[in-house]
């Protein structure tokens, strides 16, 4: 029988998620399809439900926003690193062949594409240990890739806005943490652009400070930059960075390696990240 996954979240009707899946179960002859699952807020609970009770057959769910957080109590199992970050991603539904109960398991790779993302990256022969890294903002996409940052051993500092959640971020952790105005006293190896600025304000918003990477690069700094906005891929804060000649990691690589990552917890086989790239980039 055909299974099938699919994306939870509201808004989600311009999700790349059943480009990537479908592209990858294709690749691989894995019988199961990937759909979109735009529910409401008011329906939230009915779909669990009708989820736990098998009215609606299905083998895992990509967790998206609104609902990363307001899913946990509904879980019967969540992973160590999902209840550190607070926050789960991936929903894998597992049913009982004798009893035909169904159980929810959360587990979270938003982290993993952000870590594996910057392994990737030429700054890593030995990893992110003890790379000194700015992220800026202190949101929830903030609280998944700081922890796992801080898990890789890297050396991380919370750059916000509010300086309160900066703080409040940073002690759920321990890392650094000061306002997003003091960026220039720092010369990060890596920065991460985490914030909503772009979604919220659209995508003239100015996150860091004009000829911020010209400056940098003037004092020999060239940071490895990556935005995790993935629409448009190449953010103006990228362009900056690329500009004054740092390396860049784009969000909808982030995007790619934390779906990945879903794609071998629900199958078990490791995932065609080329194939699921080219879906992506059509
Ligand atoms: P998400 O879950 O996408 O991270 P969030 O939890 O609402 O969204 O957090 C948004 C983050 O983006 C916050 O850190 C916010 O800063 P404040 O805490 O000061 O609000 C940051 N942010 C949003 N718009 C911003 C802007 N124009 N400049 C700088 N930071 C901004």
């Amino acid at each position: 029988m055909t299974k099938r996954f699919g994306v939870l979240a509201y808004p989600a009707a311009h999700s790349l998620s059943p480009a990537m899946f479908n592209a990858a179960f294709k690749a691989l002859g894995i019988d199961a399809k990937y759909e979109i699952f735009e529910v409401r807020p008011e329906s939230f609970e009915k779909f669990i439900s009708d989820v736990k009770r098998w009215k609606i057959e299905i083998s895992g769910l990509s967790v998206s926003l609104p609902y990363k957080e307001k899913i946990l109590p509904f879980l019967n199992e969540v992973s160590e690193d999902a209840k550190k970050i607070g926050a789960v991603n991936t929903v894998t539904v597992r049913r009982e062949n004798n009893t035909g109960d169904v159980k929810l398991f959360g587990d979270n790779t938003d982290f993993v594409g952000a870590v594996e993302a910057l392994k990737e990256s030429s700054l890593s022969v030995d990893g992110l240990k003890d790379k000194k890294i700015l992220v800026l903002g202190a949101g929830g996409a903030s609280r998944a890739i700081v922890y796992g940052l801080i898990k890789s051993g890297a050396e991380v500092t919370i750059l916000n806005r509010t300086k309160e959640k900066a703080k409040e971020l940073s002690g759920n952790f321990g890392c650094g943490y000061d306002e997003l105005s003091s960026i220039l006293k720092y010369k990060p190896e890596v920065l991460v652009q985490a914030t909503s600025a772009l979604l919220t304000e659209g995508i003239s918003a100015r996150i860091v400070p004009e000829g911020y990477f010209e400056k940098l690069a003037s004092n020999g700094c060239k940071p490895v930059a990556m935005d995790i906005v993935y629409k448009p891929s190449m953010t103006p804060l990228l362009t900056d960075a690329k500009n004054a000649g740092c390396e860049i990691i784009t969000g909808d690589k982030m995007l790619l390696l934390q779906a990945a990552k879903q794609f071998e917890i629900w199958t078990g086989e490791r995932a065609p990240v080329e194939v699921m790239k080219v879906a992506i980039s059509k």
